[in-house]
């Protein structure tokens, strides 16, 4: 996790005085660089586990860094702090929340791996455009972060209540072996969204 963390933040482009929205604090580890890089009145940073919460906190100050952490969803970003100049998600999500677009100024960027209940994941990189949309595209390689709580996948249930429950059995025209290639799951987790394994 730290290369991808590392290699995130590179892609972020942060500049001196940018201000930063961080989602999932995690250990602090991110929240560390960021604050070595720009200092830590920039850097704001969005944690939902208290717990986990905490222990950054400890650690963050006995780094002598002391960012803006927040205790919360941050699928709702953080809007006392906004705007933002960047929004880096290390936690993975299905869909881009609007209220992140909301928050980062018009040409800020907004990072994040999009991701699903196939658990294939994207690096997706986007440029906020002032009018409620952002747009960008996937960066190449592979790698995510384990999924923002309310985009985890539900639990699967058993095959027989499935089969009790009235499910059909058909012939796929795509064989599972497509999900044993980094592309392949991602692209067909785009295709079916709400299957999951
Ligand atoms: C992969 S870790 C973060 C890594 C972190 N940046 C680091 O350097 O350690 C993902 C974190 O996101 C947190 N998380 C999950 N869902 C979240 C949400 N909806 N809002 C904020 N944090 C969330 C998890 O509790 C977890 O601590």
């Amino acid at each position: 996790m730290p290369g991808l963390v590392v290699r995130m933040l590179e892609d972020l482009e942060l500049e001196d005085d940018h201000s930063v929205l961080e989602i999932g604090t995690g250990t602090g580890y991110s929240t560390a660089l960021m604050c070595h890089r720009l200092g830590a009145e920039r850097v704001t940073s969005i944690e939902v586990d208290p717990e986990v919460a905490a222990r950054a906190a400890d650690v963050l100050q006995s780094c002598q860094y002391a960012p803006a952490l927040v205790v919360g969803d941050g699928l709702a970003g953080y809007p006392g702090r906004a705007p933002y100049d960047r929004l880096i998600a290390t936690c993975g999500i299905r869909t881009i929340p609007a209220e992140w677009i909301d928050q980062v100024r018009p040409g800020g960027l907004i990072l994040a791996t999009i991701t699903g209940w196939l658990h294939g994941s994207g690096l997706a990189l986007l440029t906020v455009a002032g009018d409620g949309t952002a747009r960008g595209r996937f960066l190449p390689g592979c790698g995510g972060f384990m999924p923002a709580r309310a985009h985890a996948a539900p639990a699967l249930g058993r095959l027989s209540q499935w089969i009790s429950d009235g499910a059909a059995e058909r012939v796929a025209s795509i064989g599972p072996e497509i999900l044993d290639d980094w592309m392949g799951r991602f692209v067909a987790q785009l295709a079916v969204p709400g299957v999951s394994t």
